[in-house]
C-alpha cells in the first residue's frame, strides 16, 4: 500500500498540466470519486488494524498533496484563459482607422452611365483597336491622303511607309479618335448575303500628338456612336442626342446642333450643350458663351459606306463621337486634365461612393 501511495505521489509531481484537457484529467485521475486515490481509501479497509491509522495518514497526506496541485493548476489555467480573453481596453475618444476602399476613376464612372443610358435605348458596345492603320483611322473614313482635316489631328505613327498613297493607308499609328471602331464594325456587318443593322457605342482611349496641359492631353477617351439602318434620319441622330444629354445632366440643359463639317459625315453638326457650370451665364469654362461642346456628329457620309461595303441606296446612318473628359468635367466640375492621369488619392478619394 505504501509503494502504491509512493508510486501516485511521483506520478502526481511528474503530471504537467497546460490546458484544460490536462487539467480534467489530472482532476479525474487524482481528484473525482473514481480516482486512484479513492481507490486506495477504499483498499484501507483490508489493511491490517494496527497499520491503518498510520496508512490513513498516510493517504490523507496524499490526498491534500493532490487537491493542492489540483487548485494551483486550476488557479494558472484560468489566469491564462482570461489572459486570452480579455482585449485590451477601448479609448473610445481615439479617431477611427479609415476603412480605405478603392474608388472608381471619374472617367469610369462617367463611361459606365453613358453605356448604360445608351443600352437602355437599345445601343450595344463595342471595342476596336488602339494601335490602328491609317486607313481604318483615316483612310475609310474619307481623309484624303493630304486633306487638311488629317492636320488637325496629331497623329502619333508607329510606322510609316511612305510613298504611294496605297503604302501610307498601311502606315501604324495610335489611334486619334474612336471613328476606326466604326469602320471595323461596317465590314464586319456587311460580310455576309445581307447587311445586318448596326446600333451600337464604342468607347476607348484615343491618342494625338500634344502638349500636356490643362486644356489638352495626348491621351483621352471618346465614345463613338454608330446607328446604322433602312432609314434613319437626321431627327433619329437629334432624338437619340437629345435624350442622351437630357439623361446624363438634367431635364433643364439646353442643346444646339452647331453646323460643321468632317470628312466621314454629311452634312456634319457639333453638339452644344448649356454650361453646366455657370447655367449659361457665362463663366472661363465656357469662354464665356455660355456653351460648351461635347461631341461631333452627322449622316455617315455615302462614300464611307460604301468603302465598307454597305450599299448607300439601301441604308443610311448616323454617327456621333463625344469626349468623355469633358462630359467628366460638366459633371463634376474638374478643371485640369492632368488630373485624371496622375493617380492623386487627394482628387480621387472625392469619388468615394459614388
Ligand atoms: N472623330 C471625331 C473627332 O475625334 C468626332 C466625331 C465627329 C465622331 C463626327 C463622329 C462623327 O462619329 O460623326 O473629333
Amino acid at each position: 500500500m505504501l509503494d502504491k501511495v509512493k508510486e501516485i505521489y511521483q506520478e502526481i509531481e511528474q503530471f504537467n498540466v497546460a490546458s484544460k484537457d490536462q487539467l480534467e484529467q489530472f482532476r479525474l485521475r487524482f481528484v473525482g470519486r473514481k480516482g486512484v486515490i479513492t481507490e486506495l481509501f477504499e483498499g484501507l479497509k483490508h489493511v491490517p488494524q494496527e497499520d491503518r491509522r498510520a496508512v490513513g495518514q498516510e493517504l490523507n497526506g496524499l490526498k491534500n498533496f493532490a487537491l493542492e496541485r489540483f487548485e494551483a493548476f486550476t488557479k494558472t489555467i484560468d489566469e491564462q484563459l482570461s489572459a486570452a480573453d480579455s482585449t485590451p481596453p477601448v479609448d473610445l475618444t481615439l479617431p477611427i482607422v479609415p476603412n480605405l476602399t478603392g474608388t472608381q476613376h471619374p472617367l469610369t464612372l462617367v463611361r459606365q452611365r453613358i453605356i448604360q443610358i445608351f443600352e437602355r435605348i437599345g445601343f450595344n458596345v463595342a471595342d476596336g483597336p488602339e494601335i490602328e492603320t491609317d486607313w481604318y483611322n483615316f483612310g475609310a473614313l474619307n481623309f484624303p491622303d493630304n486633306h487638311p482635316a488629317r492636320d488637325m489631328q496629331d497623329t502619333f505613327f508607329i510606322e510609316k511607309k511612305s510613298g504611294t498613297e496605297q503604302e501610307s493607308a498601311d502606315d501604324v499609328l495610335l489611334r486619334t479618335h474612336t471613328s476606326n471602331v466604326q469602320i471595323r464594325l461596317m465590314e464586319r456587318h456587311s460580310k455576309g448575303e445581307t447587311f445586318r443593322p448596326i446600333r451600337s457605342i464604342m468607347p476607348g482611349r484615343v491618342y494625338r500628338n500634344e502638349t500636356i496641359s490643362a486644356r489638352a492631353h495626348c491621351l483621352f477617351h471618346q465614345v463613338e456612336g454608330l446607328y446604322i439602318d433602312r432609314n434613319v434620319g437626321f431627327k433619329d441622330l437629334k432624338d437619340t442626342l437629345y435624350h442622351f444629354v437630357k439623361e446624363m445632366f438634367n431635364k433643364d440643359t439646353r442643346i444646339r446642333f452647331r453646323p460643321s463639317y468632317f470628312p466621314f459625315t454629311e452634312p456634319s453638326a457639333e453638339i452644344d450643350i448649356s454650361c453646366q457650370i455657370c447655367g449659361g451665364s457665362g463663366c472661363n469654362i465656357c469662354k464665356h458663351s455660355g456653351w460648351v461642346e461635347i461631341a461631333g456628329s452627322g449622316m455617315v457620309d455615302p462614300q464611307v459606306l460604301a468603302n465598307c461595303g454597305i450599299d448607300p441606296e439601301e441604308y443610311t446612318g448616323f454617327a456621333f463621337g463625344m469626349g468623355v473628359e469633358r462630359i467628366t468635367q460638366l459633371k463634376y466640375v474638374v478643371n485640369d486634365l492632368r488630373l485624371y492621369t496622375e493617380n492623386d488619392v487627394r482628387f480621387l478619394r472625392q469619388f468615394e461612393g459614388l
